[in-house]
């Protein structure tokens, strides 16, 4: 059992199913760079204390850059005897800098305090990829509402006919919350930003070594003040699955929608053909299908974040082997979002909006009911009234067939004196935007202020 980073007081070595059910280099070598740059960072400061000369500190750095460009170049790769990225590194390193000096380097510090270094300085860069390319996602959104300013929809609560609404005003909805998702990753980064490195296998190091100093040259902003819970929690890492999972549950929400758009029923859109796809037998099909990836990949978004905690719920203080499957949620995690967001992106970018459909819908489904009831209000009569004196003119157009603008004044007459002619000028989509002023409304002018507003928090994101 040579290559093995314990074996002292064994008398052989593991059975293959266990070497076989511990061996994780084949999920975990992509954190080899991470692993190298601790190790340097460590050196650094064994030499500080005084545990390595330097001439040693010298050959270590050597043989690290040496190994570092192999694993870059793919010249060394883990072998089937390799448990983990760190045993396979270290094996490296002693081939490269010779047994005596590449065996001091392990001094000091635990794979458990390793590996949940490496595991927050992976997901620190993914998290900013995947901040970029949400954001590439907010900007499509915006681009197509910038396009769209005055462009009615019907809005929809129960996916029925509501009120009218801004096309612009229902995308920056979906701007919002995916910037939202990008604050999420720059708050989380404060917490990821912290090392554990230092913590050795649960209680620190009796080496005089600096965690500090090992944050500080690994990018970190400070170390762990306990060293159990640097080896032993992964609530950063669960953190980063639910703002992936987020993500994916609001890339979600907006794909459902592209997908009902581009149904004939709707045809409120039409996709790119960059973006769709064919039948392989019904030649006129044009499918959706980045936007049903999104939906169904927000399925393992989901699991990847259920599955991770239902990993941590059971463990007892400090490190448990359970924790070893951590990563592979969270590597599937980015992986994932950095798939599916440059698709998702580019689909929002390319769509083409029906504005005549929209428009000639938004009003449809007695959607300005609300609007007679409000106008009422103004007018002075109590909410409860003018609800149920809209509602009965809703009643009598329906029963004919026909839309609250088709009733005639006498019919609105016939339904309460208070609603006289007047009534019309609120009986048309213009009207109705336009009276939803308020901060956050549908108003133009609202929704102006709002994508200034969006824009300001954009630039700071
Ligand atoms: N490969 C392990 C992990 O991913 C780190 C090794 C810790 N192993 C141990 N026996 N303490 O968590």
């Amino acid at each position: 059992n040579e290559g093995a980073l314990w074996g002292g007081r064994f008398a052989g070595g593991p059975a293959d199913a266990l070497a076989a059910l511990s061996k994780s280099t084949h999920f975990d070598w992509r954190l080899a760079r991470y692993d190298i740059a601790g190790s340097r960072a460590h050196a650094r400061v064994l030499h500080k204390a005084g545990l390595l000369d330097d001439g040693e500190l010298e050959g270590l750095l050597a043989a690290l850059d040496a190994l570092g460009a192999d694993v870059s170049s793919g010249a060394y790769v883990a072998a089937e005897t390799d448990e983990d990225v760190h045993g396979s590194l270290e094996r490296g390193l002693i081939e490269r800098a010779g047994a005596q000096l590449g065996g001091k380097l392990r001094a000091g510090r635990s794979r458990n305090d390793q590996i949940a270094a490496l595991g927050r300085m992976f997901l620190r860069d993914h998290a900013r990829l995947t901040a970029r390319g949400v954001l590439a996602t907010v900007d499509a959104l915006v681009a197509q509402a910038e396009q769209h300013p005055l462009v009615a929809m019907p809005g929809r609560t129960h996916l029925q006919h509501a009120q009218p609404v801004l096309l612009s005003h229902h995308l920056l909805a979906h701007a919002w919350a995916l910037l939202r998702d990008v604050q999420r990753l720059a708050d989380w980064d404060k917490r990821a930003a912290v090392s554990p490195y230092g913590s050795g296998a649960l209680a620190g190091s009796s080496l005089g070594l600096d965690p500090a100093g090992v944050a500080e040259e690994l990018g970190f902003d400070s170390a762990v003040w306990n060293s159990i819970v640097g080896t032993a929690s992964r609530d950063v890492f669960a953190e980063f699955a639910w703002v992936a999972a987020m993500i994916g549950v609001d890339l979600s929400r907006i794909s459902e929608e592209v997908i009902l758009w581009a149904t004939k029923e709707f045809s409120f859109v039409t996709l790119d053909d960059a973006y769709s796809t064919g039948s392989s037998i019904m030649p006129q099909k044009k499918n959706p299908d980045v936007a049903e990836l999104a939906r169904g990949k927000a399925g393992w978004l989901i699991g990847d974040l259920t599955g991770l905690l239902a990993t941590l719920k059971g463990l007892p203080l400090a490190y448990n082997r359970d924790l070893q499957e951590d990563k592979e949620p969270v590597f599937d995690a980015a992986d994932t979002l950095e798939l599916l967001l440059p698709a998702v992106s580019g689909m929002i970018a390319t769509l083409v909006f029906n504005t005549e459909r929209l428009e000639s819908l938004a009003p449809q489904g007695f959607a300005l009911a609300t609007d007679i009831a409000e106008w009422l209000v103004r007018e002075g009569v109590p909410f409860r009234e003018a609800h149920e004196l809209s509602g009965a003119a809703v009643k009598l157009a329906e029963s004919r067939g026909v839309e609250l603008w088709d009733l005639s004044d006498e019919d609105y007459a016939g339904i309460s004196a208070h609603l006289t002619p007047d009534v019309r000028s609120v009986l048309s989509v213009e009207g109705s935007l336009s009276s939803r002023s308020s901060q956050g409304g549908t108003a133009p002018s609202a929704v102006a202020a709002q994508l200034a507003a969006l824009k300001e928090q954009l630039a700071a994101a």
